[in-house]
Order: C-alpha cells, then sequence, then structure tokens
C-alpha cells in the first residue's frame, strides 16, 4: 500500500508518519518512509537545487519540471521497487504537492501539471492520501519555532516556498481541500490542531479501514 501525506507548512507530516510508521510495524508489515522532493539519490540531487532557491530565478515551469525530474526517479528507484517487495511506503508529500505549490500557487495551468504527473507518476498513484489541515499561520509559526529551535539544521533556514506570504499559504490550504472533496475516495481530511496521538488515532484507523476493505475483497475473490 502506497500512503501519502500531504499539507502546508508545520502541519506535523513527518510526527505522523513516524508514529503511523510504528503502528504498522507494531502489527507485523514492512514499513518503507520517504519524502519528496527527494528519498532517492537522483531526487536528492535535485531537491538541494529547488529548496536552496537556486532555480527560483529561472521561474515556476523549470521548478515544476524539476520536481517532475526528482519524483520519477523516485517512483522508479525507490517506492514501485518496495512496493513490489511487500513494503507499505509511507511517503512525505507526493503529486498533490505539485498541483497546490506550482499548479495553483504557481499558477501552471491544469493541462500542464496533468502532463508533468501522468509522465512523473507513470500509474502509480497513492492508495491512500492523508491531508492534514490546519489553518497557515499556525502550521507557519509551528514551523518557525522548529527552526528557531535549531535541532535540525537543515529546518533552520526558512526554505525557498516557507519565505511566502501568508496569503499564499491560505490559498495552498484551499487548494490541498480542494483536492480532497475532488477525490474523496483517496484523500482523507485529518484535523492537525488537535493533539498529535487523536491525530494519530485518526491516522491509522484510515489506513487499517482500507487495510481492511483489501482484505475482504482478496478472500471475496
Ligand atoms: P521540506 O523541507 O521537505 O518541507 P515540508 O516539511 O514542508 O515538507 O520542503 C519541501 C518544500 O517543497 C515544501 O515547501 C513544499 C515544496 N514542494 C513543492 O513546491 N512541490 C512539490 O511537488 C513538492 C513535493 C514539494
Amino acid at each position: 500500500m502506497f500512503v501519502t501525506f500531504e499539507g502546508g507548512e508545520g502541519v506535523g507530516k513527518s510526527t505522523q508518519i513516524r508514529l503511523l510508521a510504528g503502528a504498522l510495524e507494531a502489527q507485523g508489515h514492512a514499513v518503507r518512509i520517504t519524502r519528496e522532493p527527494g528519498g532517492s539519490a537522483g531526487a536528492e540531487a535535485v531537491r538541494h537545487v529547488i529548496l536552496s532557491g537556486a532555480a527560483e530565478s529561472y521561474g515556476v515551469r523549470m521548478e515544476a519540471l524539476l520536481f517532475a525530474a526528482a519524483r520519477s526517479d523516485h517512483v522508479e528507484t525507490l517506492i514501485r521497487p518496495a512496493l513490489d517487495g511487500g513494503s507499505m511506503v509511507l511517503c512525505d508529500r507526493f503529486m498533490d504537492s505539485s498541483r497546490v505549490y506550482q499548479g495553483i500557487t504557481g499558477n501552471l495551468p491544469e493541462p500542464l501539471i496533468d502532463a508533468l504527473e501522468c509522465l512523473a507518476i507513470n500509474g502509480l498513484r497513492p492508495d491512500i492520501t492523508i491531508i492534514l489541515d490546519m489553518p497557515a499561520a499556525a502550521g507557519l509559526e509551528r514551523a518557525r519555532a522548529r527552526a528557531s529551535k535549531g535541532d535540525d539544521a537543515a529546518a533552520s533556514v526558512p526554505d525557498r516556498f516557507e519565505k511566502e506570504e501568508l496569503e499564499t499559504h491560505e490559498k495552498r490550504r484551499e487548494a490541498f481541500l480542494d483536492i480532497a472533496t475532488r477525490d474523496p475516495a483517496r484523500c482523507h481530511v485529518i484535523d492537525a490542531t488537535r493533539p498529535v496521538d487523536v491525530i494519530a488515532r485518526d491516522v491509522l484507523s484510515a489506513v487499517e479501514t482500507l487495510l481492511a476493505k483489501r482484505q475482504n475483497a482478496r478472500i471475496d475473490a
């Protein structure tokens, strides 16, 4: 099963991925955690170019192509082989982030985003997407608090996208919610303003419901 986590800055994706991985491993599942941009060697090389802002001056089309290139490498060299090997893959951001950041707030036309998505994922759609939702201001505050604590060197400097205006972040929140409305079978919106353990319980329950459905479908077949 391929599980993706999406949402704005500071909504707690990495914490929830870690908790879900622990719970699934305790049930005997093999779990692989990964992230975007990055995850595989080729994609990590592209990650630095994008997040440092080095590609910003070349425009949003170039950035979107770089995200797609990184995603393609990630899908073919890590995600698909891990799924084929029987692991559950939990990925921090995936195709919906491109749709929101480059498509909605980057103003790239939807057909272009569709085409890049099709190339990058090559048929590998997430089985379930957890959208962690909270007001943009609260998420940004958390992202900044994390940065100022300085316990994660990579997080201590706001990246290219974190620096943008609050209005832009609010627009992204709405765009993630819109994706969920358009694809309710795949997307689960979870209120991320609540305590960590309460959120974790909802995340696990969404994944377990799908696992049970799959199992029943197999028994019926
Ligand atoms: P990262 O440091 O991984 O932050 P986060 O904890 O918010 O996931 O940075 C990833 C940034 O890249 C984030 O601001 C979202 C952005 N992004 C896109 O713009 N498009 C994409 O397709 C992806 C995967 C990420």
